[in-house]
């Protein structure tokens, strides 16, 4: 991989919770490329470090030792407002349980990225439900969190992840709470994305069949057992 097709690079990670007795050392001197336009999987153990690892690369924490370069980017010299001005431009997350506002109704829940980057209201309405049209559910742009299936929640976290056209995509089990047709569904739409919008993406799954058709797979072994952290092509 030459140095400039890497989006995401760590290099030496290392991160522990807890003080004393009670510190648990997760990840230990972890070593990662991501290639542009790469489409990654993220397998292991539960507790091996798998969302620890995504929430590093996210900006959502901080190592406690080891490199985080995005796109030739060392964000570890980034304060936490440039961070965060980096996670709304250039990364969207899509988690295990959809983290929408149940306040409000689909589109407004797409559009609030583009709100949030001061995008007028019309234009991130438009865009939000562009995207939720794309995500087939242009049927349900008014509906609340409460009034969607598990399958459409994570529809909707997809289009709200994508609606900054970012372009690293990082999902936590995107589909762990949904029934194998729904996942069969969120995870094709993910790959079709991923693949029409050119992003890099990093996607947690503890299943095999979805890992197997990611260009690549990544194993976590837990730190103390460490020869260690497998890549798989
Ligand atoms: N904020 C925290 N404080 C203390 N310990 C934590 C914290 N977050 C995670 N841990 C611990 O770190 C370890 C790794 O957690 P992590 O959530 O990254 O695992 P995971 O691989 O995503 O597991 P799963 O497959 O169950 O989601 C676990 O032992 C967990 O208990
Ligand atoms: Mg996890």
């Amino acid at each position: 991989m030459s140095e400039n097709n890497v989006m995401v690079r760590l290099e030496g990670i290392s991160k522990a919770y807890g003080e004393g007795e009670a510190r648990i050392q997760v990840l230990k001197g972890l070593d990662l490329k991501v290639g542009k336009g790469e489409m990654l999987a993220i397998v292991g153990p539960s507790g091996v470090g798998k969302s620890t690892l995504l929430h590093l690369v996210g900006l959502l924490d901080r190592t406690d030792e080891g490199l985080v370069e995005l796109d030739g980017q060392d964000t570890g010299t980034l304060g936490g407002s440039e961070r965060a001005r980096l996670r709304n431009r250039m990364l969207g997350f899509v988690f295990q349980h959809h983290h929408l506002l149940d306040e409000l109704d689909a589109r407004d829940n797409v559009a609030l990225p583009m709100r949030i980057a001061g995008k007028p209201a019309s234009e991130a309405r438009r865009t939000a439900e562009a995207l939720l049209d794309t995500v087939g559910l242009s049927s349900r742009m008014t509906h609340f969190p409460d009034q969607l299936s598990g399958g459409e929640q994570q529809r909707v976290a997809v289009a709200r992840a994508l609606v900054m056209r970012p372009r690293l995509l990082l999902a936590d089990e995107p589909t762990g709470n949904l029934d194998r047709a729904a996942s069969e569904g969120v995870f094709r739409l993910i790959r079709d994305l991923h693949a029409e919008e050119n992003l890099t993406s990093v996607i947690v799954t503890h299943n095999e069949t979805m890992a197997e058709q990611c260009d690549r797979i990544f194993r976590l072994a837990p730190a103390g057992e460490r020869s260690g952290y497998v890549g798989v092509s």
